[in-house]
């Protein structure tokens, strides 16, 4: 089982002939109507029972057999039943070995899904998995003429997450064809790049996967925390890490900004949106995020706004639940995931689940040097010193979003437009809720200037 392109029946059929197995494929007739499944098993019972070794009977795709539930036809119920029957016979069918793919194993129906004994999931490559197929498919073995070095496969295998075999086999082919156009057979890297812009990568297309857009160097100031961070990462793969404090401070952003810097995958959860199927009462979706970053690792996970993924159950029970697989996952994440919580609830952060957490970063509201490089990264022409007169309190957000508001009102950026506009906005009564909180939680910012 797994997403399509993978290799599963591939997979199938290199085992057929590794083992020396002569391979049935059998989807068809199985799931044909007035299937004749009791001449079909008696046969691949004397077939299996002359050879010495055995044989495969494969099924593609076995969610294509309807469950009993839903079929109407009585002959075709009885061919289905009789296909249980069988299968659960497979033990006694010796020498039968039944391989079924699916790229659907929670829509399989349970009957169905318990008849086989195991259960091989087959994930998105690494990048080293990458690597090993494009080496394969650009080997000249393959028939054709055209030269690619090592090191653009290298290359190409860094760029192409999300991507599958039958993905990369795409690129490859496309890249192909693009050096042939311009009459060559070695092929370089600009026409890699082009066949991998001309293929969508399959494994990312139903995951929130999310190209990082920012770097450190995008945010202006927190410096302690991009330095604290980058010890962080310097230092360990995998990390449970909370940014938490006032909104508008910058974590969210922050998080995007760790793997741009390091060039790692992203993976945003919004705990915000209501309709978010991340969050709920099922751990199944969220569980299916970690499988998929752990495969594309070094990965980033942000859970944004934390508190929505827990909060519902809020206690410490319920080993099935979300908030139980949430406190496995913190408590022991999978090597090269790094996962980021970001929350500026003070009720939640006073919780247990806070012990989760290696490192708790507080971001509070920018410092006036803070403040200073914000103002001139979003209004460069104006005296930013004068603008720290009028207000000193302003989140990240207000004073980004001030800048944009009156450009995208069409007046200018200068001391007299953003004056007016600065003074609107209200005071945030929330920043003085944390000073208890950080008591309690700690400010691993504040540690780390400490011992600095
Ligand atoms: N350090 C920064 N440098 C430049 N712009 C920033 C910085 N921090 C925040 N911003 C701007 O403010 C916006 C809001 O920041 P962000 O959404 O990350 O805040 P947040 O702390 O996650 O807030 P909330 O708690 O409300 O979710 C960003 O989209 C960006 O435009
Ligand atoms: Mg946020």
């Amino acid at each position: 089982m797994g997403p399509p392109g993978t290799g599963k029946t591939l997979g199938a059929q290199v085992l057929s002939v590794e083992l020396g197995l002569p391979f049935y494929d059998i989807s068809g007739l199985v799931k044909g109507q007035n299937a004749p499944i009791g001449q079909l098993f008696g046969a691949l019972r004397d077939i299996a029972k002359k050879s010495k070794k055995g044989l495969i009977a494969f099924i593609d795709e076995v969610e294509g057999l309807s469950s009993r539930k839903e079929v109407v036809d009585p002959l075709q119920y009885q061919a289905l039943t009789q296909f249980l029957t069988e299968m659960q016979g497979v033990k006694n069918n010796h020498g039968i070995f039944m391989i079924g793919t699916t790229n659907r194993a929670n829509d399989l129906d349970e009957a169905i899904r318990s008849r086989f004994d195991e259960e091989v999931e087959f994930l998105p490559p690494d990048k080293k998995g990458r690597y090993e197929i494009l080496k394969i498919h650009a080997n000249k073995k393959g028939g054709h003429k055209f030269e690619v070095t090592e090191k653009d496969l290298e290359k190409l295998a860094d760029k192409s997450y999300g991507y599958v075999g039958r993905d990369l086999k795409q690129v490859l082919n496309r890249s192909f064809t693009h050096a042939k156009k311009s009459g060559s057979n070695k092929v370089n890297f600009e026409d890699l790049e082009y066949g991998i812009k001309k293929t969508k990568p399959s494994a990312i297309r139903d995951m929130p996967f999310i190209e990082p857009d920012v770097k450190f160097e995008d945010l202006a100031g927190y410096e302690d925390h991009k330095a604290l961070l980058e010890s962080i990462l310097d230092k360990t793969e995998e990390n449970v890490i909370l940014f938490y404090g006032p909104k508008g401070t910058g974590k969210t952003l922050m998080a995007e900004a760790v793997a741009g810097q390091y060039g790692y995958n992203y993976i945003l959860l919004k705990g915000s949106e209501l309709e978010s199927k991340w969050v709920g009462e099922s751990k199944d979706n969220v569980e299916k995020v970690i499988a998929r970053a752990k495969q594309l690792s070094p990965c980033v996970v942000c859970f944004d706004e934390i508190s929505s993924f827990v909060e519902r159950r809020g206690v410490l029970s319920h080993k099935d639940s979300q908030t139980g697989y949430m406190q496995s996952v913190l408590s022991r994440p999978p090597q090269g995931v790094y996962i980021i919580g970001t929350d500026n609830n003070p009720d939640f952060l006073r919780g247990p689940f806070m012990d989760r957490f290696v490192h708790k970063l507080y971001f509070g509201k920018p410092t006036e040097k803070d403040q200073l490089a914000l103002w001139k990264k979003y209004a460069p022409k104006v005296n930013a010193k004068q603008l720290l007169k009028i207000r000193k309190d302003l989140s990240c957000r207000d004073i980004a979003y001030t800048c944009k508001r009156i450009t995208e009102f069409g007046a200018e950026l200068n001391l007299e437009t953003i004056r007016k506009m600065i003074r609107g906005i209200p005071e945030d009564e929330d920043v003085k809720k944390y000073e208890e909180v950080i008591k309690e939680v700690g400010d691993g910012v504040e540690d780390y200037r400490r011992l600095k």
